[in-house]
């Protein structure tokens, strides 16, 4: 693969970072996962616009405008020959040639890095046979709205899933379930409502998300944003996640327990069918 690293076009071999990053160092860094479909990128004005707001929370310095990111990121698609999957986007805060906790006071450049990854996202086994998961305690920081790198927690979580014989985790806070380990959680009811948790900083505000809510008030289905319980979802008629790299993943069982018989549901392969015409 041809990546990109501060202003240069490399073979991944090549890309060197300094041990003194603070992405390195203490996760001061945030990131962005954006589809590419038929080479082309999908929702990219959003997720730019999110790493723009990520950068404000934390005082970073976006080194490049939102059109010139567009730019690498397309020479990256076209170098690397990318059809389909996602590119990954990641913005620290640099080195000042030592560990120190607080910001650099002079000038520093930050670390602007991109990769292609090519997986299948429209042919997807797991949107076929959907997924199962189990639920675990949610131990991330309380600024999840926040992309930061700092992922150790999600990779626990799904780490755990594994162990279970799971394929991924919903995240339970105080009973009711903030997310997926890497997605955000919905439930359809057994009357046919979407449920998904609103917005605040107990979630990522997923730009699939965000379209899904759109494309179901354009297509006149139901839905509510409220957060929902673990009981809830061992009775509801569906559940699914939804993000960049999956778009819409069936949940077919949670904690060894079937969802809607075990099978995706209607709602849910519904809703993936709409969101998948809306790319192509
Ligand atoms: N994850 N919630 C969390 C915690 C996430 O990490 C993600 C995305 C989402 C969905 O957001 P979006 O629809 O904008 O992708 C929700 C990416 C894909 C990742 O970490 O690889």
């Amino acid at each position: 693969r041809t990546v990109y690293i501060n202003g240069d076009f490399v073979p991944e071999s090549e890309a060197k970072i300094s041990i003194f990053d603070r992405g390195f160092l203490f996760a001061d860094a945030v990131y962005e996962v954006m589809a590419v479909l038929n080479g082309r990128l999908l929702e990219n004005a959003g997720h730019i616009a999110r790493l723009e707001r990520s950068c404000r929370e934390l005082k970073l310095r976006l080194p490049v405008t939102a059109a010139a990111l567009e730019a690498i990121q397309n020479k990256l698609i076209a170098v690397n020959q990318l059809r389909e999957g996602a590119i990954y986007l990641q913005l620290s805060r640099g080195s000042t040639g030592d560990r120190e906790f607080d910001f650099p006071q002079a000038e520093v450049e930050p670390t602007l890095l991109l990769f292609t990854q090519a997986r299948p996202v429209i042919d997807n086994v797991k949107a076929r046979t959907g997924i199962r998961v189990v639920t675990v305690e949610d131990i991330r920081w309380h600024r999840r709205d926040i992309k930061t790198v700092g992922l150790l927690a999600p990779c626990l979580a799904k780490e755990y899933a594994h162990s279970q014989g799971a394929d991924d985790a919903f995240l339970v806070e105080d009973g009711f379930i903030t997310e997926g380990s890497s997605s955000n959680a919905w439930i359809v009811t057994e009357q046919g409502t979407l449920v998904t948790r609103q917005l605040s900083t107990d979630i990522l505000h997923g730009i699939t998300r965000r379209s899904l809510l759109a494309l179901a008030a354009r297509h006149g289905i139901p839905f509510e944003e409220r957060p929902f319980s673990v009981e809830e979802v061992y009775r509801a008629g569906e559940a699914f996640i939804s993000s960049a790299t999956s778009f819409i993943w069936p949940v077919v069982e949670i904690d060894g327990k079937p969802i809607g018989g075990g099978k995706p549901g209607r709602v849910t392969l519904a809703l993936r069918n709409i969101y998948v015409e809306m790319a192509l």
